[in-house]
C-alpha cells in the first residue's frame, strides 16, 4: 500500500505540461488521505489553469498513482478563479498629512460615478483612514472559501486594517514582512470580483508597502499628490521615482490644498506657495492631472464619512474630482 510519502514523491514528479514546471509549483495539498483498501483520495489548490490542463494533469496522477500501486484514486482539482481586476493605480506621496486618503477617496467614488467597477485597498496599515473616511464601522465577512468579502459602500469596495481592528485607534505595531503578508493578502484573499480599477491608497514614504505594492501586486499606474511647497515637492518626487524605479507609470500628479478661496470676498489665497505641482511635472515630465483648493468641506467630509463628491451642492471640488476621474480613465484608454 501506497504511503503519504511516496505519493507525494510521486506527485512531485508530474509536470504541468503548459508551463513546463512540476505541479508543486503551482498547486498545493488541500487534503491527501488513503483508506485500508489502498484508495488514496486527493485534493488540489491550482492557481487559473485551462481545462484542458485540469484534464490532463488529472489523467496523469491517476496514471501514476495506479502504477505505483493505489486500487482506486479519487482526485479533485479546485482551480481558482481568475483575478479580474483590470486596473491597479497606487496613490503615493513623500509626507503623510498632504491628502492621499482624501484624493483616493474621492477618486474611487468618482470613478465608480463615472460607471466603474472599482475597489479601493486601504494599505496604510499603520494609520487607516479609509474606514472614517468612508462612515464605515462594520467588520467584513469571510466567506466559506475563506475569503474576505469587501465592504462597498457609496459604490466602491473596501478593504482596510481598520475593519478588522477592535479600537480604531489600536495602534498596529507589526514588522516589515507582517505588514507585506497583510497587503498580499487584502489583494488576494479579497473576494473583489471584476474591477475596473482597484485604487490603493498608500502611506507616506518610500518604505516596505510601496515595495510590496511594487513586486507582489500587479500595480501598474502611480499617482502622486503633492502639496504647493518646497518640502512636500522634495518628498513626491521621491515618490515619483519610486514608482518610475519599480516600472510602475505615472498618471499624474495632483497638487492638493493648492489654494483656497474666502468665500465672503472670493479672494484666492495661496497659503502653502505656488507653482509647486506645476514645477514637479515640468521637471520628471509627468502630467499635474488636478489642482485641489483647499476647503473646509473636504476636512469635515473626511471626518464623517460624506466625501466631497458626493455632496448636494455642485462645489467646484466635486468637479475638479470628477475631472481628475476622467483623466484616469482617458489615460489608460490612451495607454
Ligand atoms: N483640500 C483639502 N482641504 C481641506 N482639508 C483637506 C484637504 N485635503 C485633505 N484634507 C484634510 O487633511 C487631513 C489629511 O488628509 P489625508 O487625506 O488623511 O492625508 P494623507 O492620507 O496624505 O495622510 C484630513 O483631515 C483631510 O480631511
Ligand atoms: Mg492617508
Amino acid at each position: 500500500m501506497l504511503l503519504r510519502t511516496q505519493i507525494i514523491e510521486i506527485l512531485k514528479h508530474i509536470i504541468v505540461q503548459s508551463t513546463g514546471k512540476p505541479i508543486f509549483s503551482v498547486a498545493s495539498i488541500e487534503e491527501l488521505d488513503i483508506d485500508k483498501d489502498g484508495k488514496v483520495t486527493i485534493s488540489l489548490n491550482f492557481p487559473p489553469i485551462d481545462e484542458s490542463e485540469v484534464i490532463e494533469v488529472q489523467s496523469a496522477i491517476e496514471e501514476r498513482l495506479k502504477e505505483e500501486g493505489a486500487s482506486e484514486v479519487n482526485l479533485t482539482i479546485n482551480v481558482r478563479k481568475p483575478r479580474n481586476i483590470h486596473h491597479v493605480i497606487a496613490v503615493s506621496s513623500g509626507k503623510g498629512g498632504v491628502g492621499k486618503s482624501t484624493v483616493s477617496t474621492n477618486i474611487a467614488i468618482a470613478l465608480s460615478q463615472l460607471g466603474n467597477r472599482v475597489g479601493l485597498l486601504d494599505a496604510d496599515i499603520y494609520g487607516p483612514d479609509i474606514p472614517m473616511m468612508f462612515g464605515v464601522n462594520e467588520r467584513p465577512y469571510v466567506n466559506e472559501e475563506n475569503k474576505i468579502i469587501p465592504i462597498e459602500k457609496y459604490g466602491v469596495k473596501l478593504m482596510s486594517i481598520g475593519f478588522l481592528l477592535d479600537k480604531s485607534d489600536t495602534p498596529v505595531a507589526w514588522r516589515g514582512p507582517l505588514v507585506t503578508k497583510a497587503i498580499e493578502q487584502f489583494y488576494n484573499d479579497v473576494e473583489w470580483g471584476e474591477l475596473d480599477y482597484l485604487i490603493i491608497d498608500l502611506p507616506p514614504g518610500t518604505g516596505d508597502v510601496q515595495l510590496t505594492i511594487a513586486q507582489s501586486l500587479p500595480t501598474k499606474y502611480g499617482i502622486v499628490v503633492t502639496t504647493p511647497q518646497d518640502v512636500s515637492i522634495l518628498d513626491a518626487s521621491k515618490a515619483l521615482n519610486m514608482f518610475r524605479a519599480s516600472e510602475i507609470e505615472v498618471m499624474g500628479i495632483i497638487e492638493n490644498m493648492s489654494y483656497f478661496v474666502c468665500p465672503e470676498t472670493g479672494t484666492r489665497y495661496e497659503i502653502f506657495g505656488s507653482g509647486g505641482g506645476e514645477r514637479l511635472a515640468k521637471e520628471s515630465g509627468a502630467r499635474l492631472i488636478g489642482r485641489i483648493p483647499l476647503e473646509p468641506r473636504i476636512r469635515k467630509g473626511g471626518d464623517e464619512g460624506n466625501p466631497v463628491v458626493l455632496m448636494e451642492e455642485d462645489t467646484e471640488t466635486r468637479r475638479i474630482f470628477l475631472e481628475i476621474a476622467k483623466e484616469v480613465t482617458k489615460f489608460i484608454e490612451g495607454s
